[in-house]
């Protein structure tokens, strides 16, 4: 099966991974030499935008800054929405009562109404951001109760809040008679969701991948199908994610002279958040596992949930097709492009044992990638999708649904400390954040956060060399996208992200 250098890209010398440059024992493992000619498409296509941006967007951040000091007020209603049923509901744990006074010590137990299923969002990794002079960070655990009229509704019972560098005692349990107290925990919770997912969930999205997209490069043929299938959904990828992971001017860096980094904490702590979603933090594995590859995606049990179970599912039936015209030769590299990516993406150091052994919760093998999986699928079908649906869909829909969140109302900063008790000195709505902190953080959210599309899922286009057949699914492919999108609103689930806004890779 050996074949000549000249049948892959880049003559087979193309990206590989390496352990990651900056957090070589505690992060994902990186690809750090790109090719030249990638460089050049996404400097090209994504580079000058950035550039671009910083200049005209300037002014318009600044006015917007101006005008929205402060933060607005957010009804509970609106949190919920926001923590439960969107993109935040990633983080929604379901607990049993006797769990929740381990999340939520000193809580009330009794004002809890019976019979109900419990989660609570534990946003512990705010106890670990240490904020600049002038800004204010708190742990918090919101807890809730699904409520019994509705499947997707839940209900705001507490929430738990202890202000950074605080002992554990200190923490106070807030309900919603607390008013002022009650309202301003919300904003450090709010703070703690915005920094979770963008500096600790979405890496989960990003960063593997890179292994992927670099191993399917260079270890399949050019005339590979697998290739030729994942090839579209890698673009700019690997350059966007090594900008993130290295550059100075990256804003996960938050050097605060530059005009977009409206981030709360320094380069260390905010790489902190990275570590502990990586590693899982200890004592709380329940609600921060460490990471492992999963065969499927794992979504919660909410709407946003299902939103994107409906589009893998579409995926999933098209990567059946396609992968039914494998031929033997395929096959061959196919296995061992599998056993390059599970040595790579299965070393998490803090992997549980049992966790290795479960092919759901790993990146599969060679010998594996091609067994049946128990719902008709194959192993390779299965991870397929789960690849195309991690970089189109599950990445692009926490970018928008996070973008339409009201800069308003959901901060990067706070500069009033978190309640120390049930009740708390007044404070205004216009002390809660500068008119600085707002203008940079709506040119992060313009820069970073909000799509900015450079080819969309909806367009989709393969190299299958002419082959009728797989044109074919191609375009049955497209058909199903929007008959799912529309099968969405049938469905009862709102559309998290429209089809025409869903990118065909990562792409910011
Ligand atoms: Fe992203």
């Amino acid at each position: 099966m050996e074949r000549p250098q000249s049948d892959f890209l880049y003559n087979r010398m193309g990206p590989w991974p390496q352990p990651n440059p900056v957090l070589p024992f505690t992060e994902f493992p990186a690809v750090v030499n790109i090719p030249r000619k990638e460089l050049m498409k996404y400097e090209l296509n994504i580079g000058v935008r950035y550039y671009t941006q910083i200049f005209y967007y300037l002014p318009v951040a600044l006015w917007y800054g101006i005008n929205h000091a402060g933060l607005a007020k957010v009804s509970d209603e609106e949190f919920v929405d926001m923590l439960c049923v969107r993109s935040f509901s990633k983080f929604l744990t379901k607990l049993k009562r006797d769990q929740i006074e381990k999340y939520l010590p000193g809580i009330d137990m009794s004002r809890l109404p019976e019979g109900r299923e419990y989660y609570v969002n534990d946003l512990w990794l705010m106890s670990r951001l240490k904020p600049q002079e002038g800004c204010y960070t708190a742990a918090t655990v919101c807890l809730f109760a699904r409520s019994d009229d509705h499947k997707y509704g839940f209900e705001f019972l507490a929430n738990f809040c202890l202000p950074y560098g605080e002992p554990m005692e200190k923490g106070t349990v807030l309900y919603p008679e607390d008013n002022d107290a009650w309202d301003l925990a919300k904003y450090h919770a709010l703070l703690g969701c915005a920094n979770r997912l963008v500096l600790s969930t979405h890496s989960f999205l990003h960063f593997p991948m890179d292994t992927v997209n670099a191993i399917t490069k260079t270890a399949l043929p050019k005339d590979n199908l697998l290739q030729r299938l994942l090839l579209p959904h890698f673009e700019f990828s690997l350059e966007l994610d090594l900008g993130v992971l290295t550059s100075w001017e990256s804003p996960i860096k938050n050097h605060w002279e530059l005009p977009y980094t409206g981030l709360t904490g320094d380069e260390a702590g905010i790489a902190q958040l990275f570590v502990d979603a990586y590693m899982g933090m200890k004592d709380r594995h329940l609600t921060y596992p460490p990471y492992h590859f999963w065969l499927a995606p794992q979504v919660p049990d909410t709407e946003y949930g299902r939103f994107q179970i409906e589009y893998y599912d579409c995926i999933e039936r098209f990567t059946k097709k396609v992968l039914s015209k494998l031929t033997d030769d395929d096959k061959w590299y196919i296995k061992k492009w599998a056993d390059y990516i599970s040595s790579w993406l299965n070393t998490n150091p803090h992997m549980k044992e049992e966790d290795k052994q479960d092919i759901k919760k790993r990146f599969p093998t060679g010998d594996e990638i091609f067994e049946e999986y128990s719902d008709g699928f194959t192993v390779l079908e299965k991870v397929t999708a789960k690849i195309i649906w991690d970089v189109t869909v599950g990445h692009a829909s926490d970018h928008y649904d996070y973008g339409q969140m009201d800069v308003h109302k959901v901060p990067f900063r706070l500069r009033v400390p978190a309640p120390q008790g049930r009740e708390v000195h007044h404070y205004s709505q216009k002390s809660l954040r500068t008119w600085v902190d707002a203008y940079k953080q709506r040119m992060c959210w313009k820069m970073f956060f909000i799509p900015t599309n450079v080819t969309l899922l909806q367009d989709m286009a393969y190299d299958f060399n002419g082959d009728p057949e797989l044109d074919a699914y191609v375009r049955d492919f497209k058909k199903d996208l929007h008959a799912t999108e529309k099968g969405l609103k049938e469905k009862g689930i709102r559309d998290f992200i429209p089809l025409n806004q869903i990118a065909r890779s990562i792409q910011y």
